[in-house]
């Protein structure tokens, strides 16, 4: 058995990552602020603290007599940067700096989550982690400067270090206004109302959709992983999937005629976005993704839940 500290635990991913990780019979304790997460989400065997990750007191204290961290509190939202720049920086990577100096004075190994939006607009298809890092928001500038910062803390500090570049996690417990997968849950919603499904555009921009679980698979594989040197990883399916045919997947799963209607693109929105799993698979040994009408399934029957 193992202590580990979750940052965010509370939130979308972490809650999933609790629960695998108590079922595995390991001790899970909790940082988060509930500024997006629940405390329902939280089993009641897992630890809670309630506080902020960027506060050094605080995230120092929740370090203490843990075997490793998983660090996913951040402010997801693009939007949310965009809005409050200093106040997102604070959090998004004064948090992540936090938690490296929390682990170097234990030596405590850290996971932590980096995203996608690192490779900016970059066109090449599939993104593997080569690619050149030119982030568009301070969110994704954010999520690089905790990938530096992870690297001093492993090359200068002793500290091991993963990051892993999430790319459109989807599953249950998803907030809707996720930028990342909330279309899902705006589909079910809309198909459950007999609404039609309004795309952004013409439908056809891709997404890289990976199932909660997988991403979970990738998290503990990388807290076993020793490669010595800081590394980074994309988290994603490796398949490209068109809005248009999400939506008509999860029609066919609700067992519904999918209706769309096109509305008027978002600005800024990135045409294609793939990622090249190879790496991780190799490295962290982890299977075939959990298939797109598989863990759509999932999301619409938690979405149906009484
Ligand atoms: N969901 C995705 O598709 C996706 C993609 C790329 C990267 N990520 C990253 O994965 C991580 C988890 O994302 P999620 O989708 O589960 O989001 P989420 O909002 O559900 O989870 C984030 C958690 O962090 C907590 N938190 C926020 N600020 C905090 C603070 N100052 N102190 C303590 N806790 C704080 C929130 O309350 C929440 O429980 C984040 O780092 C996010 O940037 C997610």
């Amino acid at each position: 058995m193992s202590r580990y500290l979750v940052t965010g635990g509370a939130g979308f991913i972490g809650s999933h990552l609790v629960e695998s990780l108590l079922a595995e019979g390991h001790a899970a304790r909790v940082l988060d602020d509930f500024s997006t997460g629940r405390r329902e989400n939280l089993p009641p065997a897992a630890e809670l603290i309630l506080g902020d990750v960027a506060d050094p007191a605080t995230t120092s204290a929740a370090m203490a007599g843990m075997d490793g961290c998983f660090h996913l509190a951040a402010i997801a939202s693009v939007a949310r940067a965009a809005e409050d720049w200093p106040g997102t920086h604070r959090v998004n990577l004064g948090g992540t700096v936090a938690v490296l100096d929390a682990a170097r004075a234990r030596r405590v190994p850290v996971v932590f989550a980096s995203s996608a939006a690192v490779y900016g607009d970059c066109a090449d298809r599939p993104l593997t982690e080569a690619a050149p890092t030119h982030p568009l928001s301070a969110y994704g500038a954010d999520k690089l400067g905790s990938e530096l910062h992870a690297a001093v803390a492993t090359g200068v500090f002793g500290v091991p270090t993963v990051g892993l570049r999430f790319f459109n996690v989807f599953g249950p417990r998803q907030d809707p206004a996720s930028p990342y997968s909330g279309v899902i849950s705006v589909f079910a919603g809309r198909l459950r109302a007999g609404a039609p499904l309004v795309l952004h555009g013409d439908g056809e921009q891709t997404r890289d959709f990976v199932f909660v679980a997988d991403v979970v698979a990738a998290l503990l594989a990388a807290m076993a992983w020793r490669g010595g040197t800081a590394a980074v990883f994309n988290v994603c399916s490796g398949r490209a999937t068109s809005i248009r045919e999400l939506a008509a997947t999860l029609a066919a799963i609700a067992g519904l005629p999918p209706r769309l209607t096109e509305g008027s693109p978002r600005p800024g929105d990135i045409r294609h976005s793939l990622g090249s799993p190879e790496a991780s698979r190799a490295a962290l040994g982890l299977g075939p993704p959990i298939p797109l009408a598989e863990g759509l399934a999932a999301v619409w029957a938690w979405l149906g839940r009484p």
